[in-house]
This record gives C-alpha cells, sequence and structure tokens, in this order.
C-alpha cells in the first residue's frame, strides 16, 4: 500500500444522556462513511467520565461499532484516570489497574503498534505514565522494543496527552501539570524517542486544535469531536473548536489536514453541565 489514509478523531467524551454529544459524533460518522479512510484512531476521552459511570464505555463502543471502517483505541483521563503529577495535588480520579482492565474489556489493548505505507504507528497509555502501575514499566519495556524494532523507519506516535506544551523541558506547573505527560515519565519517553526516527506525534486531551513542530518532529493536537472549553476554564492555547484530523501517509512523507464535519458543533462544556444538573 503506497497511500495510507488515518482520520483522528479524540474526546468523543461520548455518555447516553448527553444527546448533544451523540449528534456531534454522528457528524462525524457521516463523514467518516463519506470519506471512507483506512482506519480511524480515537486518542481518547472516548467515555464522558467512565470512573464515576462504567455505562459510558459500553454506549461509548456501540456508537464507535456503527463505524464504517476499522477503529483503534486509546484510553483517555476520562476512561481509566488520571495520571499524578510531581508538583500540585494527587487527582481526584488517579488511573487505577481496576479501571484499565475495565477499559481493556471494552476497546481491547490499551497500546499497539502496527505498520503501514512504510511507517511504524505506534499507540501508546499515556495515563499510566508516573502511576507506578506495574502496566507503565511493561509499556516502558515494550515501546523500547519496538522502537528498536522499527529499524529508523518513520514512526508516527499516538497519545492522549501531548508530551509538552512547547519543548520536553518545559517546567511542570501546578495549575497545568495534568495537561501533558508528567515527569520523570515525560524525560523517560522523550529520551526513548530520540532512538528512533519519529516524525509525529499525535495527541488530544486539551480540546484545543495545535499543529507545530519541534527539532524536526511535528506535533498534532486533535480538537474534541464532542465540545470546547471556555476561556474561563481553560487559557487559550491553539484554536478552539470542535473538528477532527486527516492524515495521508506515503513512505517518508506525510500530510495533514484539519477539518470539521458537516454540521459538528461547537457545544461548550458549560452548557453540558447545566443539562446535566
Ligand atoms: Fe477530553
Ligand atoms: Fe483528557
Amino acid at each position: 500500500m503506497n497511500e495510507f489514509r488515518l482520520t483522528q478523531i479524540s474526546d468523543t467524551h461520548l455518555a447516553r444522556r448527553l444527546t448533544k454529544l451523540t449528534s456531534n459524533f454522528e457528524r462525524v460518522a457521516d463523514h467518516i462513511e463519506a470519506t471512507r479512510p483506512d482506519l480511524v484512531i480515537n486518542s481518547g476521552d472516548l467515555a464522558f467520565d467512565a470512573p464515576s459511570h462504567a455505562d459510558n464505555l459500553e454506549f461509548a463502543r456501540a456508537l464507535h461499532d456503527t463505524l464504517p471502517v476499522p477503529c483503534r483505541y486509546l484510553p483517555g483521563n476520562h476512561d481509566i484516570g488520571d495520571n499524578p503529577t510531581e508538583v500540585g495535588a494527587a487527582p481526584e480520579c488517579p488511573v487505577n489497574e481496576r479501571d484499565r482492565q475495565a477499559y481493556i474489556a471494552a476497546f481491547g489493548d490499551d497500546r499497539w503498534r502496527f505498520e503501514a505505507a512504510g511507517w511504524c504507528f505506534v499507540g501508546l497509555n499515556s495515563l499510566v505514565m508516573n502511576s507506578g502501575l506495574v502496566a507503565e514499566a511493561e509499556q516502558f519495556d515494550w515501546l523500547a522494543s519496538e522502537l528498536a524494532m522499527s529499524g529508523g523507519r518513520p514512526v508516527a506516535l499516538f497519545l492522549h496527552k501531548p508530551i509538552f506544551l512547547n519543548t520536553p523541558e518545559d517546567p511542570e506547573l501546578e495549575a497545568t501539570a495534568i495537561r501533558y505527560v508528567p515527569f520523570p515519565a515525560r524525560r523517560r519517553l522523550t529520551e526513548m524517542l530520540r532512538t528512533a526516527n519519529v516524525r509525529l506525534v499525535a495527541s488530544g486531551h486539551v480540546h484545543q486544535r495545535r499543529d507545530f513542530t519541534w527539532h524536526g518532529i511535528r506535533h498534532i493536537w486533535a480538537p474534541s469531536a464532542g465540545f470546547i472549553i471556555s476561556d474561563k476554564r481553560q487559557e487559550r492555547i491553539g484554536i478552539k473548536e470542535v473538528g477532527l484530523v486527516e492524515y495521508r501517509f506515503q513512505p517518508d512523507a506525510f500530510e495533514v489536514r484539519h477539518m470539521r464535519a458537516p454540521g459538528q458543533i461547537d457545544i461548550d462544556l458549560d452548557e453540558l453541565l447545566k443539562a446535566r444538573d
């Protein structure tokens, strides 16, 4: 296969009672039906909040099963809980093995690797990083061997949280530590990535669209497919809109298209919370 077309969606945050988010998902599904990529990746926060509402995962899975193309998944903090960080308070809902297993039962492995169009594609569980869970150590060992096996081929990495804001050395700030891969795991991850030909790091989580290149590696922040977060709640870094990202990979090259499915609506989180109460 000389060209591999991949669509990244993220932060769908599905729950049966939040019908506006289901509508946005259905607009995305229509667009996928019309464009028929080779693969869809959802980079996490599939569920609105699975640790507190276990049925959200099941509902999200049923909707993804309607997509007419193969799909791969990665967990988000609203699917399996959040990372502990070096600064700031412990997360309200820390990642744990029980929720990780519930995710795996619903969506399959929380990390994966495959090859297409001369590229190696690697998906990571970013939430176990810095957690001390056995799964964290296992994933780092697995990643080291997968990168060693990539043999100089270009690597595209997918994970829920961006690794950093602008550079790997950005300090971890109390207010924003949960936005990125936390230290010291971040250091270990970035050192490991230097051993391979990584060209793309694609993430979600921030609910903002962003596209920048650092030291030859393109960093794409996919927007949420479901909702935006107002400036009152979250600083503006990239573009606050709902949408998706389309990629075309060819041996040693790739293109990125920032897209919005026809009919997708910029729903504000505050609106959803009001509807929920
Ligand atoms: Fe999210
Ligand atoms: Fe998230």
